[in-house]
């Protein structure tokens, strides 16, 4: 059996209800895994909640429960937000599954076994929030400048990981540098070899005081330290669901947790004695909603459930990714999302639908059925460079060429993009087609068309139009599975329906 493609996001700590910063990843991912499988490839898209340790512990604490059972309670509201947002996973994966627990014990002894953990002890500050221990000069006035809290001074004998060793048996430096583990974007991967250049410290992967984790092999007193548990998620899945995915395609994170991926990570597995190492660690930026960072306490936490009821999935879906470049860090807001809402949405591509429909019933055309189309319930479509050549011909037959990239047809273009996962790039070329596709209207005046009895040039007009719609059908599945979905009815049954109908205030 062939391997599937493997992508991933992170798996969230499950402290709370999902956000807005969660959602991102997950829809990102989820775009890939379509776009992928619409292209007939096997994918295995895996995301989940990260389930242990302190901050978990702590936030169980104040919701008066057992950590297992207040977990537990927070499992519908991530699977309703996914469903909401119209995610379409392949597993949902939670570190307290008991397989993925025994997995992790057996990874540790090999690593153990192969000479790279060692019993020392260890002082530090240690970041509940961040769950990990911080450097000195990485705190701003002696607090965490991700949480805003001082770290507490820990002081424990722990087992450790020798990262030092690990990094110079296996010369994890030219690894990162290699093709065999990529480290995208460049310039997060140029941090990320500075800060080797800098030295490595071994990772402590146990604690004494932390009950709630996966019990340490041979040694009752500990516990494994949440992120080595969290990281072999990866690892366990395609062992407890059988599936021939390893090693992951693609991982997809924010900047934050790329450390974690492209460096402990690959160390590990080359410890462990694993070859095969993912092929892509992609790390985007982060975002600021309404100009600051989320949090509890400024009120601006956003919740993608809200958003969904508001402007529907497709409509964040298409936002979010559409508002900054994927890689670089931006900001959101409700506001932005609703004027995407109005102007590319509803003025673009809802209004072009609308009125291309309206005026093909109008003119009594029967539009020639572009002879491409392979689109599932689901919203998949079939290859799209098998389709026509993404050039369409105006009224007067001239060619409108949407221009891409030197020697690329559009359709070509639009792959590309979402290939190097460059979402709003290939949003932008998408959304060229639907300014031409309206500006013909200013131009060729159909409405004249029909006064003057100019049939031939109307239906060359509204066929022209009709195509373009099918094509921007076609490429915006992957981001917007409800919308392509539900231009194809009507496209189909010549029924015109707003696609994006007006937001109340
Ligand atoms: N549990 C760890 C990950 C373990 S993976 C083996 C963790 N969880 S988290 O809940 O804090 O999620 C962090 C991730 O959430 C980020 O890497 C990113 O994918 C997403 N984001 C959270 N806030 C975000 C923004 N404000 N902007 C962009 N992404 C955001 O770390």
């Amino acid at each position: 059996m062939a391997k599937k493609k493997f992508i991933t996001t992170p798996i969230y700590y499950i402290n709370d209800k999902p956000h807005i910063g969660h959602a991102y990843t997950t829809i990102a991912t989820d775009v890939l895994s379509r776009y992928y499988k619409s292209k007939g490839e096997d994918v295995f898209f895996l995301t989940g909640t990260d389930e242990h340790g302190a901050k978990i512990t702590e936030a169980a604490e104040k919701a008066g429960k057992k950590p297992k059972e207040f977990v537990d309670s927070l499992i519908p509201k991530f699977e309703t937000a996914w469903k909401n947002l119209n995610i379409e996973y392949d597993q949902f994966f939670r570190t307290t599954n008991p397989d993925h627990e025994k997995i992790v014990q057996e990874f540790i002894l090999k690593l153990k076994e192969n000479g790279y953990v060692e019993k020392k002890k260890y002082e530090g500050l240690y970041c509940v929030g961040c769950e990990r221990f911080m450097q000195k000069d990485e705190l701003i006035d002696g607090k965490c400048s991700d949480h805003g809290t001082k770290p507490k001074l820990q002081s424990e004998e722990n087992y450790f990981f020798l990262l030092k060793k690990a990094a110079k048996d296996f010369d994890l430096t030219n690894v990162i540098k290699s093709d065999k583990f990529k480290v995208k974007p460049l310039g997060r991967k140029n941090e990320i070899l500075g800060k080797i250049d800098n030295g490595l410290e071994d990772v402590s992967i146990s604690r004494t005081g932390v009950e709630w984790g996966i019990e340490f092999p041979d040694d009752k007193d500990q516990t494994i330290y949440v992120w080595i548990d969290a990281l072999i998620n990866y690892f366990s899945a395609p062992k407890i669901y059988k599936e021939e995915i390893w090693p992951p395609d693609i991982q997809l994170m924010a900047k934050d947790i790329l450390w974690f991926h492209a460096v402990i990570w690959p160390a590990m597995l080359l410890a462990y004695g694993e070859k095969d190492l993912p092929k892509l660690e992609f790390a985007h930026g982060f975002f600021t909603v309404d100009g600051k960072k989320m949090s509890k306490t400024v009120g601006n936490v956003l919740d993608p459930n809200d958003l969904v009821e508001k402007f529907g999935a497709d409509a964040v879906r298409y936002a979010l990714l559409r508002e900054f470049p994927f890689g670089e860090d931006g900001d959101i807001s409700e506001e932005k999302i609703a004027n995407r809402y109005q102007s590319d949405l509803g003025n673009g591509l809802g209004n072009l639908l609308n009125r291309t429909i309206s005026l093909i019933i109008k003119a009594n055309i029967k539009p020639l059925l572009p002879n491409v189309l392979k689109i599932d319930e689901k919203g998949h479509v079939g290859d799209v460079t098998e389709s026509k050549t993404g050039s369409f011909r105006n009224a007067w037959g001239e060619k409108i060429i949407v221009k891409s990239g030197e020697g690329m047809s559009f359709r070509d273009f639009v792959s590309e993009s979402i290939n190097r996962i460059a979402f709003d790039v290939g949003l932008i070329e998408i959304w060229k087609l639907i300014i031409v596709g309206n500006g013909g209207f200013d131009k060729y005046k159909p409405w004249e068309l029909i006064k003057n009895n100019k049939q031939e040039q109307l239906e060359e007009f509204l066929n022209t139009e009709y195509e373009m719609l099918w094509c921007v059908m076609e490429l915006i599945a992957p981001f917007m599975p409800d919308t392509a979905r539900k231009m194809k009815n009507q496209l189909e049954s010549l029924e015109p329906k707003p696609l994006f109908p007006r937001l109340e205030d």
